[in-house]
């Protein structure tokens, strides 16, 4: 007979351990550790599975599978592609972001192209999915409802109506009946992770998993969800502006870190295909301190606009903050000014803000940074017609970036003139007339180029 064992779960990543401890040692986090009942000697596999020989890669055929369009560019290409069948997507993102929305919209697309599709949802009544459902409009076909938190009947509404694509909303409300713990609790999100990823594989279906997040960003439960799944996708953004990213952070079938720019409306959500215009809107174009940058998240160059405020305290620890991208990448910045630009900032505040809601940890910002914060300190305006890039180093060296030529041309298209970037990137482009391309190799170069 199977005995059961306790053992002890971190909430935050998944830990293991025989007893409690105050201090997860894997993520450092306190309090995290919660009882759970293991059931010991799962059952072993002793199916044909264990009589397979190796296959020799020649032999194997390549075949492209077919992708299956969203109705949404954007969403296409966080899925490098469009939703392949049999893969299990994971959509994490805070509480009334609009996960529930997209997917509905999803589901609308699929329908009106007559595919099954199984909606299931352990939040939500079915009036309150039809009554989103009507808010958004447009279904021309029928799809599959269900209200249910138990995992088995799930998993016999789809054996049942054989769908297309399955939509469970969301993770954190399934339960498994093998599993004893609480809904939520990290045994029950693996084992139901577990159980819908061998259904996705073995029917074919797409899965759609939607998973929230704790204060900290994490999709709650184990970290673990996000290796057992095919694809995870974030939704960020603030909740209090219309502009929501959704962010690839994983990707079994294509590139990872791509974007996608949606926009609440009233009915529901619609795309941005021009992110680059949407992020620069409303910019002052003769404050000091301001700055347009372009980086790429994944395949697309993006602009944005980043901010500087840079005055003198009078207290003796200095206050700095950074918003949207990496605080101490900004503490590492103002060294590298005060060290080998003599800039000394050291009794200055300094707040470093990216405006639009955006999130970004590229190293081609460094340079677009290092230009807000000597034009806030100096209270000189930056030409409004310029667009900086490129790579900072502990020597104050301005190291080349990948795309480059693409960065420049996603400037030159939104009507830029000038683009200050590294000289080692300048060297490589060849008969590029759309935009004056100013080549610096350190930061003193550029700071010249900023005073005249
Ligand atoms: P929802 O999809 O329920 O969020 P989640 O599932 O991530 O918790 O999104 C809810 C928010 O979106 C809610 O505050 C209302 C807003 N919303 C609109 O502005 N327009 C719409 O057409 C819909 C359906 C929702
Ligand atoms: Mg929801």
């Amino acid at each position: 007979m199977a005995k059961n064992k306790t053992v002890f779960f971190c909430q935050e990543c998944g830990y293991e351990s025989a007893k409690w401890m105050g201090q997860c040692p894997s993520c450092k986090n306190w309090n995290t550790f919660v009882e759970e009942i293991k059931t010991a000697g799962t059952a072993k596999h002793t199916d044909s599975k264990s009589m397979q020989v190796p296959t020799s890669l020649f032999m194997v055929t390549s075949e492209n599978t077919p992708r299956i369009g969203t109705g949404y560019e954007e969403l296409d290409r966080v899925l490098g592609g469009g939703i392949v069948p049999g893969s299990l997507v994971l959509v994490g993102g805070d509480p009334g972001i609009g996960k529930s929305t997209l997917l509905l919209q999803v589901c609308r697309t699929l329908v009106n192209e007559n595919y099954n599709v199984l909606y299931a949802s352990g939040e939500e009544s079915l009036q309150q999915i039809k009554m989103r459902a009507e808010r958004l409009g447009g279904f021309e076909k029928d799809m599959q409802l269900i209200c249910d938190t138990d995992l088995d009947t799930i998993e016999n509404a789809i054996v049942k109506t054989s769908p297309k694509a399955v939509i469970i909303d969301s993770i954190q409300t399934m339960s498994a009946a093998s599993v004893t713990s609480a809904a939520g609790s990290v045994s029950q999100v693996r084992e139901v992770t577990g159980r819908l990823m061998q259904i996705a594989k073995m029917n074919n279906i797409a899965i759609f998993v939607v998973g929230h997040v704790t204060k900290d960003g994490m999709v709650a439960g184990p970290r673990t969800l996000e290796h057992m799944v095919d694809t995870v996708l974030y939704f960020e953004g603030e909740r209090s502006s219309v502009y929501r990213i959704l962010r690839g952070v994983k990707n079994r079938f294509g590139s990872t870190n791509e974007i996608g720019v949606f926009e609440m409306k009233g009915l529901g959500l619609s795309e941005v295909s021009n992110p680059s215009e949407v992020m620069l809107s409303g910019r002052p174009e003769d404050a000091s301190g301001t700055v347009v940058l372009c980086s790429v998240e994944g395949t697309r160059p993006l602009l944005a606009e980043i901010q500087a405020l840079v005055s003198f305290t009078n207290f003796n620890i200095p206050r700095r903050t950074a918003v949207g991208i990496d605080f101490n990448r900004v503490n590492l910045l103002m060294a590298v000014l005060e060290k080998r630009a003599g800039i000394q900032m050291g009794n200055c505040d300094a707040y470093v803000n990216l405006t639009g809601g955006l999130r970004l940890s590229e190293p081609a910002i460094d340079l677009a940074i290092v230009a807000a914060l000597v034009s806030s300190f100096r209270n000189t305006v930056i030409m409004s017609d310029t667009v900086i890039f490129g790579e900072v180093g502990l020597a104050g060296e301005v190291r080349g970036v990948s795309m480059a030529e693409q960065r420049a041309k996603e400037a030159a298209r939104l009507g830029f003139k000038k683009c200050i970037m590294p000289q080692a990137n300048v060297d490589k482009i060849k008969n590029f007339k759309d935009i004056e391309l100013i080549g610096v190799s350190n930061i003193e170069e550029m700071i010249t180029l900023l005073n005249r």
